[in-house]
């Protein structure tokens, strides 16, 4: 790792944080070449707290949750911290990460129906959970899935127990999902795109579901997503990652009426100009012109100099940290923005 070492720690706003993430950087070594897919990310996110995690395709989201999870392939080599209620993960057992996973961290993610057993009913889905990490019996567990599937607003749950995965809707396939992985109460609940395959009002629902449970089971929650409207409306802060890097992270309301970072400011287009919208309505990532760069190195240097307007030579040249700027607002920027909701025109190019 390069100046990653050097970066301040971030903190929750309140409270002690239930996950934090230090200096965490995943590497995937291949034949020809290594792909730095984290490099040097710190996070915190304290019980009761929706953390946004925002980025364009292959920025590191899901692979920074796989790791946080211990759920990447072998091939991958993860170092720094991973810390959960104060015990460190990396590094744990497999055996031990397997009891932690249901029981104090769960991960939801995009698709529901390949993470469901089509051939189980739903209530043996959960039932099952249940039954290996609290030790539940048959019909004990059954009951207690009925109460999860009331929790997350499936109708006639006393019936939809019995279904199969095929008989439910999508958004109602996804409301299960999020049955199991609260089923034993987690402290961490991290959901991958919890709702990009789902129609806008079946979104809409699952996002009232995600807050319901942070309010009454002060679960805390990692959101990743692209929509920056589910940003708006769920989320409390947001991590704004580039090629494996945090680049900023401020409170909701903070980070759109002041974006510093281009990249920020780039994406935020989609929302501060309402034309750019999706087919749906809401407000996307927006796009920004340029490539994203190769992973296959850690240069020391902006890793988002090829595409700002604002890069000079000290960009080129060494690596923006991740510092405070204002209150709880850190900024990765040798040159930030001018605090205010316009973008600059070309601040992004
Ligand atoms: N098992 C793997 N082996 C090698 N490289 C991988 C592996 N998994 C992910 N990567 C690489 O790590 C980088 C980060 O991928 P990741 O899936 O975390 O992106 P993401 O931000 O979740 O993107 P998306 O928004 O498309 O889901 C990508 O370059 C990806 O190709
Ligand atoms: S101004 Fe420099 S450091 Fe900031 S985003 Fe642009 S290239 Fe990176
Ligand atoms: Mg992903």
């Amino acid at each position: 790792m390069s100046a990653a070492t050097t970066t301040p720690v971030p903190s929750a706003p309140s409270g002690e944080a239930v996950l934090s993430v230090r200096d965490l950087s995943v590497s995937f070594r291949g034949h020809d070449r290594t792909v730095h897919a984290v490099d040097g990310l710190s996070y915190d996110v304290a019980p009761g707290e929706v953390l946004a995690v925002v980025g364009e395709s292959g920025c590191g989201k899901s692979v920074t949750s796989m790791a946080v999870m211990g759920l990447l392939p072998p091939t991958a080599h993860v170092t720094g911290s991973v810390r959960l209620a104060g015990r460190e993960l990396v590094g744990l057992s497999e055996k031990r990460l397997a009891r932690l996973r249901g029981q104090e961290m769960a991960m939801i993610f995009q698709e529901p129906m390949t993470s469901l057993n089509p051939v189980l009913t739903v209530g043996r889905q959960i039932g099952e959970v249940l039954r290996k990490h609290q030790g539940l019996g048959r019909r004990e567990a059954r009951e207690r899935a009925i109460e999860l599937l009331t929790l997350v607003g499936i109708p006639a749950p006393a019936k939809r127990v019995d279904e199969y995965p095929h008989q439910l809707s999508g958004g109602m396939r996804q409301r299960v999902m999020i049955a199991i992985a609260v089923a034993c109460d987690p402290a961490v609940l991290i959901a991958d795109e919890p709702t990009t395959a789902l129609d806008v009002t079946v979104q809409a629902g699952i996002l009232d579901v995600l807050r319901n449970l942070r309010e009454r089971l002060g679960t805390a929650i990692v959101l990743i997503t692209h929509d920056l409207g589910v940003v708006a409306d769920t989320a409390d802060r947001v991590l704004v990652m580039y090629a494996g890097r945090a680049v900023e992270q401020a409170e909701v309301a903070e980070l759109y009426g002041r974006p510093a970072h281009p990249y920020t400011r780039g994406l935020l287009g989609a929302v501060l100009r309402p034309g750019l919208r999706g087919t749906d309505g809401r407000a996307r990532l927006n796009e920004i012109p340029g490539m994203v760069p190769g992973l296959d190195a850690q240069p020391d240097a902006c890793t988002f100099a090829p595409r700002c307007a604002l890069a000079d030579d000290t960009c080129a040249g060494a690596r923006p940290a991740l510092r405070l700027i204002d209150g709880a607002h850190r900024l990765a920027c040798h040159h930030p923005a001018q605090a205010g909701p316009q973008i600059p025109e070309g601040a992004a190019r």
